[in-house]
């Protein structure tokens, strides 16, 4: 059963058809949000959401969409390693765009998509230590040096306008855990839309970085940033431990970040449709 959120709030969803915002937007609708969905990719139908196709590099129309807005979810932009240019277009530049296009709007509160792989080179801690929501960058690819100056950028727009901002250090957000490490750092679907209802409905956040990983038996990330701004994971990637029992590698041992550390790290163009 889906709990309605405390305030239902009128947000925008950059990146509204990719695959994470396919997980949530519905979660959103389902609480009693008022969603805005944009991307430059074709429409994607979602019940009781409202669509506009758009790059977010389109300032002044992106502006234009937020006005009203109480909240944007930021979650457009190149998920994987890809060329220096694309990363410091679509994740740098982009993200300052929507950033200065909320503060132009006059909206209160951004939230958005880090991940892990900002910080993939920090060292897998010894077992039963966990590590911080806002362990210092060590990013291990252009993806992640993207991901530390979204953060960084997000903290300036906090800091010299006073918007509030919450980052959101994505672990590994599927379906189901596809391999050992994520036994440790798996966030599910319904995990993801409890996290960002959280984000997008705690009071007075100021600017924080919180860790997007569900309550998994052998985690390793902390749950204090989480649980600050109310969000309460429920599930547990132990369930599929059989499943994915042998699938590691070194670098899954090694780094926080696993296979994202070695010198061929997962690329963009490597997925279908991965069209720019
Ligand atoms: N999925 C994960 O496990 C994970 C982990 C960490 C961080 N993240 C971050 O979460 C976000 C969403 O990830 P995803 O897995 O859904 O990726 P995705 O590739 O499925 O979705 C990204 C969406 O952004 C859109 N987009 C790209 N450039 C755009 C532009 N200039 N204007 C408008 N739209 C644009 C794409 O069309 C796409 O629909 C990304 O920022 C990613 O880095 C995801």
């Amino acid at each position: 059963m889906v709990v309605p959120s405390a305030t239902s709030l009128r947000v925008a969803v950059t990146g509204a058809a990719g695959s994470l915002a396919r997980d949530i937007i519905p979660g959103l609708v389902a609480r009693g949000h008022e969603v805005i969905g944009i991307d430059r990719r074709e429409e994607v139908s979602f019940s009781g959401a409202r669509w506009e196709t758009c790059s977010i590099a389109d300032r002044d129309r992106v502006s234009a969409i937020f006005a009203g807005c109480d909240a944007v979810i930021h979650l457009a932009g190149i998920p994987l390693e890809d060329d220096w240019e694309s990363i410091l277009a679509v994740n740098i530049d982009g993200t300052q765009a929507v950033l200065e296009a909320a503060r132009r709007a006059g909206v209160r509160r951004v939230i958005l998509a880090s991940s892990i792989h900002a910080a993939g080179f920090v060292p897998v801690p010894e077992p039963g230590m966990t590590l911080d929501d806002a362990v210092p960058v060590r990013p291990n690819t252009f993806y992640g040096v993207s991901k530390a100056a979204l953060e960084a950028l997000g903290s300036l727009y906090h800091d010299r306008w006073g918007l509030e901002v919450v980052c959101v250090r994505i672990a590994s957000r599927f379906a189901r855990p596809q391999d050992e490490r994520m036994l440790r750092t798996w966030l599910s679907p319904a995990d993801a839309v409890r996290l960002f209802d959280a984000a997008l409905t705690a009071p007075d956040v100021g600017y924080r970085v919180v860790w997007g990983v569900s309550a998994n038996t052998r985690g390793y990330l902390s749950h204090a940033g989480g649980a600050s701004i109310g969000f309460e994971p429920h599930d547990d990637a132990e369930a599929y431990a059989a499943q994915v029992e042998g699938r590691v590698t070194a670098w899954d041992e090694r780094y926080i970040g696993g296979s994202f550390c070695s010198p061929t790290p997962p690329r963009f163009e490597a997925l279908a449709g991965g069209a720019r």
